[in-house]
């Protein structure tokens, strides 16, 4: 598989979940990829897992002089950045599920989760514009959410920033197509997927598995997405083949978008 060839990317928060997969499809289908993350252990180990094709950098997203320093050594070693994936991202449950609602939440929780969501996807796309300069096209593929498309009662802030993202992501489109780059810039939006990220949310006791149904009740496809799913869409984004695709948003959602699982003259009962 080569749909990737000669490509240099970087992706952020890789060393896991998401981010990891999309590393490892990039890798097989012919690009360098850089690893990066703030878990130096986990992120060097899953770039050493994909061999000579791979590198661990060290980046957070939160950091401008991180993003100074990683993009300076890419275009140093390599020569361009073509691609750029913005995917780490928090959901501020990360120490224990806590008060998250828009009456309740703390100003400091709202803030720290925007700081990783939202600042780290602006600086991500700035720095990713400067760097491409450098051959005037490039992908920029940020990762969102269904969160950023819908309101999430219980989930305020995390909502507030991936629907930043989704805005951020058509005015980084629009400033590109507008100064004359062939750097496309696009959103995914996600629904469940089963990463890590979950974990702190479903537990490991009995209630798991129910825990597990009852996310999904409402999905018409009535599972979680797995992240080789997602990360077979950011393939698309970063490729040729998306050539004429800029200021678009992708949902992968098992269908919860489209509508309701329990419309009428539906094959499964309301009860599921
Ligand atoms: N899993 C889902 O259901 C789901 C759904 C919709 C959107 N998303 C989004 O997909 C992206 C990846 O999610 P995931 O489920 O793989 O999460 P995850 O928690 O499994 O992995 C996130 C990675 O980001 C890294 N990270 C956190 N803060 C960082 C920072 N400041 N700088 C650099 N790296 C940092 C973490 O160390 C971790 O390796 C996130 O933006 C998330 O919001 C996930």
């Amino acid at each position: 598989m080569s749909r990737l060839n000669g490509k240099v990317a970087l992706v952020t928060g890789a060393a896991r979940g998401i981010g990891e997969a999309i590393a490892r499809v990039f890798t097989a289908n012919g690009a360098f990829v850089y690893v990066t993350d703030i878990d130096d252990a986990l992120g060097r180990e899953v770039a050493g897992a994909l061999g000579a094709a791979a590198r661990y950098l060290r980046l957070d997203v939160r950091e401008e002089s991180d993003w100074q320093r990683v993009t300076a050594q890419i275009l140093a070693e390599r020569g361009s950045l073509d691609v750029v994936v913005n995917n780490a991202g928090i959901t501020g449950f990360e120490n224990g599920v806590d008060t998250h609602d828009p009456e309740n939440a703390t100003l400091e929780s709202w803030h720290a989760v925007h700081r990783t969501n939202l600042d780290g996807v602006f600086l991500g796309c700035k720095h990713a514009i400067r760097a491409m300069r450098r051959t005037g096209k490039g992908s920029i593929v940020n990762i969102s959410s269904r969160s950023g498309l819908v309101g999430i009662p219980g989930a305020a802030a995390y909502a507030s920033s991936k629907a930043a993202v989704r805005n951020h992501t058509k005015t980084v489109a629009l400033y590109c197509a507008e100064h004359g780059l062939a750097i496309r810039c696009n959103s995914i939006h996600p629904a469940a997927i089963l990463t890590p990220m979950w974990e702190p949310i479903l537990g490991t006791g009995p209630e798991r598995e129910a825990r597990m149904r009852a996310f999904v009740r409402d999905t018409p496809m009535r599972r979680f997405g797995t992240p080789d799913e997602v990360a077979a869409v950011a393939l698309l984004l970063a490729s040729d083949e998306a050539a004429y695709m800029t200021g678009a948003e992708l949902s992968i959602d098992g269908g919860i978008l489209a509508g309701s699982a329990a419309a009428p003259g539906a094959q499964h009962g309301d009860e599921r």
